[in-house]
């Protein structure tokens, strides 16, 4: 997979509806994105599947929606007011913006040395020095824009999970070790961001902070990370395309004792020891009691938790499995665009998504669409599947070009209504990855899609 099929996927999610760029009429705004009809679909059938098993599937996990914006000394009990930045570099003439650290990684290409002091690896131009640069968006509460009403857009869930541990824990009289999942907005102004829906301004997180008693954090550190692994493969990605890598000392965040990286082979990504391009999908990370004790010191509230049998109290330790749902979606898309011979041999575009998550379940396409026998019976098959299933309709065009449009959705099954039907109350079923077709008893196609999208 190389960057040249990037292009071809940011086209096809353009033309198919998955992904458009931002505020396109006024000329767009960087780095922003709009999930089209097939996106949202994608979209949701993914965070279902995370929150199936993350929530409704544990006895463990129970869930949170938090508010976006929360009081400000929540980011400053968090660390994220004066640790939450990147150092960076500006180039004086060209004006290029760089990450210290990538910078002197050599992302950029070669560093010279001129006069003793570093140049910009693109133009050769004198850069500024380092300079610490926070990533948290701030706004105004009320009219006064000054101190008093600042307030930041958050920039991970989790904090609203830790600010309602307590409240979660009396309503849910769960007893660790248990977690809360959340899904939700989170906004970061990136120094370097793109690669599409790589790396946005404002994305969508999955994330779930378990708490556990402290000795025992390794135990379920370790436990998390192959829970979620193996997620990715249920997910449907494919095994040769994700790994795990844990990071090093000097990588990790100002809240983590420990992290291991769920990493996707995005072809624009950097390379790895291994000659391919790896990026992060998901961070699992140890973040100790940190969370909670600068929560407990900063608001003087006690967040310890009581444990009945030993009669003691602790703060506990916190497993964060944190994922990005953008980059998922991204990772499903890529892991599924194929280019193939079709029945003709020509070249056809198919999305081989999981039917699980697919946007669109199944399209009704009856055979010709000025046979009023013909289309009655495609509307009533229409009509049956779509209170449970996500279900197409499409008459327009050639069945052949019909199926092409289909195959680029990444519709898994398409069901032809012809001439024979009206006879034998069957229909044409066509399977999106083999092509292979076989007739199917109208009554019995919500029992074969359901056992097929269980
Ligand atoms: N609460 C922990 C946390 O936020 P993180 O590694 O900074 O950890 C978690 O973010 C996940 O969120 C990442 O693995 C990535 O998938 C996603 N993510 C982070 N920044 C992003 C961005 N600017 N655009 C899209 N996804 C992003």
């Amino acid at each position: 997979m190389d960057n040249q099929l990037m292009d071809k996927l940011v086209s096809l999610c353009k033309r198919r509806g998955y992904v458009f760029p931002g505020s396109e009429i006024y000329g767009g705004l960087a780095n922003t994105w709009d999930f089209g009809p097939l996106g949202v679909e994608l979209k949701n059938n993914i965070k279902k599947f995370w929150w199936q098993t993350m929530v409704w599937q544990r006895d463990d996990v129970v869930g949170l929606d938090s508010s976006i914006i929360m009081n400000p000394k929540v980011w400053e009990a968090s660390g994220h007011v004066s640790n939450f930045s990147d150092p960076l570099i500006d180039c004086k003439n060209c004006k290029s913006r760089f990450r210290a650290d990538e910078l002197m990684a050599g992302k950029y290409g070669d560093i010279s040395m001129k006069d003793g002091k570093t140049s910009c690896p693109l133009c050769g131009g004198e850069l500024t020095e380092s300079r610490k640069f926070n990533m948290m968006f701030k706004t105004f509460v009320g009219p006064m824009e000054d101190s008093s009403s600042l307030i930041y857009l958050r920039p991970e869930t989790a904090q609203g999970i830790f600010n309602n541990f307590k409240q979660v824990l009396n309503v849910s009289r769960k007893k660790i070790p248990f977690g809360i999942a959340q899904i939700g907005k989170a906004f970061r102004n990136e120094i370097t961001p793109g690669n599409f829906i790589f790396r946005t301004l404002e994305f969508e997180q999955m994330e779930m902070e378990f708490f556990v008693k402290p000795d025992s954090d390794r135990r379920w550190y370790n436990y998390w990370v192959s829970e979620r692994f193996d997620w990715y493969l249920k997910l449907g990605l494919k095994k040769e395309n994700i790994r795990k890598r844990p990071h090093e000392k000097n990588e990790l965040a100002h809240y983590a004792k420990a992290c291991t990286d769920i990493e996707y082979s995005f072809p624009f990504a950097s390379l790895g020891e291994d000659g391919r391009p790896w990026g992060e999908l998901e961070g699992i990370a140890n973040r100790t009691d940190y969370d909670l004790s600068n929560h407990m010191e900063h608001s003087g509230k006690d967040l310890n938790y009581f444990d009945e049998i030993n009669k003691a109290s602790f703060l506990p330790y916190v497993i964060e499995p944190s994922a990005g749902m953008d980059r998922m979606t991204l990772a499903v898309l890529i892991d599924a665009y194929h280019e193939e011979k079709d029945e003709n041999g020509e070249i056809r575009i198919v999305l081989k998504i999981n039917p699980k998550i697919a946007p669109i379940k199944v399209a009704i396409l009856p055979l010709v669409k000025n046979k009023e026998n013909i289309v009655k019976l495609s509307q009533k098959l229409y009509q049956s599947l779509r209170s449970e299933f996500m279900v197409d309709y499409d008459e327009i065009g050639s069945i052949g070009r019909r199926y092409r449009r289909q195959d680029e959705a990444g519709t898994p099954y398409c069901l032809t209504v012809d001439f024979d039907s009206l006879e034998d109350k069957a229909v044409t079923l066509r399977d999106r990855d083999t092509m292979k077709q076989e007739r199917i008893n109208i009554s019995e196609i919500n029992d074969w899609l359901r056992d097929k999208l269980k």
